[in-house]
């Protein structure tokens, strides 16, 4: 059987995420804690918000806790920011807000002290930490050294693997 789902509708859409969840507990047991990382940006488009703004975030962290999930791992590009126009509360926020039982982990430009601060004030049990640790492999120990965290030099990623016009102007055999 092939389901329908009408792509607009929040319900719909996250459910799928929430049968994933139910299955992998159903599966695993209390093996290990299971969760979902989640985020209004796409690989594809950056600037992507859920179109009904705090109603979807209800509908999306209620439904992914009312499925189970141990964990809601949240990102955005700067997770203190509101998410959408007219809000206040940062996503974290939200999320604690509709999931309160889920451990709540932040994401997304929380390098500094305060701004970690500022994420587990907002609801969040944890914060995740990439290109500061990328940058700052002892971060831990700067923060607690109250030093000033080494800014991410983008560069160290380069270059980027892209498919080259060479390489795709080879000519294979049939
Ligand atoms: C080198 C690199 C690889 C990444 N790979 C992934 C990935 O595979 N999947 C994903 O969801 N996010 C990926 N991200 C995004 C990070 O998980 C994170 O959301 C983003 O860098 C913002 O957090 P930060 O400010 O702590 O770096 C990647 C980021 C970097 C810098």
């Amino acid at each position: 059987m092939v389901a329908s789902v009408t792509l607009c509708d929040t319900n719909a859409r996250v459910q799928l995420l929430a049968d994933v969840v139910k299955e992998v507990k159903l599966g695993i047991g209390n093996a290990v804690p299971v969760g979902i990382r989640i985020s209004q940006g796409k690989v594809n488009d950056f600037t992507a918000k859920w179109p009904g703004a705090r109603s979807d975030a209800e509908v999306i962290f209620g439904t992914l806790a009312a499925a189970g999930a141990d964990f809601i791992h949240v990102t955005e590009h700067e997770a203190w920011q509101p998410p959408f126009e007219g809000e206040t509360d940062s996503l974290v926020a939200l999320a604690r807000r509709y999931a309160p039982d889920a451990t709540i982990l932040a994401n997304g430009n929380l390098h500094t002290a305060d701004r970690i601060a500022n994420a587990l004030e907002n609801g969040a049990d944890l914060v995740t930490i990439g290109r500061g640790a990328l940058a700052n492999p002892d971060l831990p120990k700067v923060l607690l050294q109250k030093r000033e965290p080494r800014t991410f030099d983008g560069s160290i990623l380069q270059p980027v693997a892209n498919i080259k016009e060479a390489e795709l102007s080879v000519r294979t055999v049939d």
